[in-house]
């Protein structure tokens, strides 16, 4: 397993989801290597939750991390198949990790890898507000 798997399998240990009940972590690498993991963290109001992948793409880009400087995501679930990001997330990383590499683990060990223009082809992104 990856350095990046395993800190994101560690990262969905910190999942706080008492109401779905469904630990995610994620963990991103920039293309300096450095590493920022993130959880799932849901709300009462469920709406207000947060995926794991936000999370660690919104804990690297607070600490200075420029969009775009990222060149690998792995997410970790537990899942028959490997647990894909939603739609909001891959808008996400489609705005500001659009070169990593996407790969997807399972608690045992089942990976899957993707780019983020497999998984959202044709993506809005700001070039369409010029
Ligand atoms: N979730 C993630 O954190 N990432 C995904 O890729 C899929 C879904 C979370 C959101 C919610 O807390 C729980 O999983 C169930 O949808």
């Amino acid at each position: 397993m990856t350095e990046l798997a395993r800190q994101a399998m560690a990262a969905r240990q910190k999942a706080f989801a008492p109401y779905s009940g469904f630990l995610v972590g994620a963990a991103v690498e920039t293309t300096d290597g450095a590493i920022y993991t993130g959880c799932n963290i849901e709300n009462a109001s469920y709406g207000l939750t947060v995926c794991a992948e936000r999370v660690a793409i919104w804990k690297a880009i607070s600490e200075g991390v420029p969009p775009g400087a990222f060149r690998a995501i792995a997410i970790a679930a537990d899942s028959p198949h490997p647990t894909p990001p939603c739609g909001a997330c891959r808008q996400i990383l489609a705005e500001f990790a659009p070169q990593a590499t996407v790969t997807l683990i399972n608690l045992q060990g089942v990976t899957r890898e993707f780019t983020v223009a497999e998984l959202l082809p044709e993506s809005f992104n700001a070039s369409y507000l010029r």
